[in-house]
């Protein structure tokens, strides 16, 4: 698979824009803290707007292309100091913060079935108690849709099995919605998503 991420990001520079994720732009403008951590962050589009608003980031790809291209955005904004990007695979990364971060953002990482719930553990698990989790990704029906995501319907997300891969979180929101994304060349129309925002006990 990091092929085919590398392929995509060296043909196609802002392959999902160059702007943030709106539910991310939103959500995190209501979040306290300084750490945020972004596991499969691509090119770095939420990792720039987050540190462009103060916060201290962690991104990580398995794509070098796409990390590169991150590093690249980070000093063209004139962030590079609050962006540390990382290439490595999601059940290899080792965390910065070893207290936890105060946000972990999941956008459109979506796993093969065998390690999605593992993998959503991890990312509870890289936050500091109080710390929130927001997520948006493709649900089940947008298999057939022209917009983007996986063609494998068993990496789509449905809101029963995040509610379970996110049981260790205080659910404040999960709703799966119709929308029209406007993401650059791969995320373009008609789609279905789902979204969460949870945050870990405060101890
Ligand atoms: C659809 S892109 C989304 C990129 C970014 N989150 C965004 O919204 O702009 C999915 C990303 O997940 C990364 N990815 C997939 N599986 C991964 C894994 N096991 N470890 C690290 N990165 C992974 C890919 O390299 C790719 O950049």
């Amino acid at each position: 698979m990091k092929g085919h991420w590398d392929k995509r990001y060296s043909s196609t520079e802002g392959a999902y824009g160059r702007l943030p994720n709106p539910f991310w732009a939103k959500e995190l403008a209501k979040c306290r803290g300084k750490n945020a951590l972004l596991p499969c962050e691509g090119e770095g589009r939420n990792a720039v707007w987050a540190a462009k608003h103060g916060w201290s980031v962690d991104a990580f790809d398995s794509s070098t292309v796409g990390m590169a291209t991150c590093a690249r955005w980070s000093k063209a904004a004139g962030v590079d100091k609050l962006v540390k990007t990382h290439v490595a695979d999601a059940f290899e990364f080792q965390q910065g913060f070893p207290q936890g971060y105060d946000v972990v953002g999941l956008f459109y990482a979506h796993m093969p079935e065998a390690q999605r719930k593992l993998f959503h553990r991890k990312a509870v698990s890289w936050l500091k108690p109080g710390g929130k989790l927001i997520l948006e990704g493709f649900n089940s029906r947008q298999l057939g849709l022209k917009s983007g995501g996986p063609k494998d319907a068993t990496m789509l997300f449905n809101e029963a099995q995040l509610e379970e891969d996110f049981d260790g979180l205080i659910i404040e929101r999960l709703e799966a919605i119709q929308t029209t994304l406007d993401e650059g060349p791969f995320h373009q129309g008609e789609a279905e998503i789902i979204r969460i925002v949870g945050s870990t006990p405060k101890s």
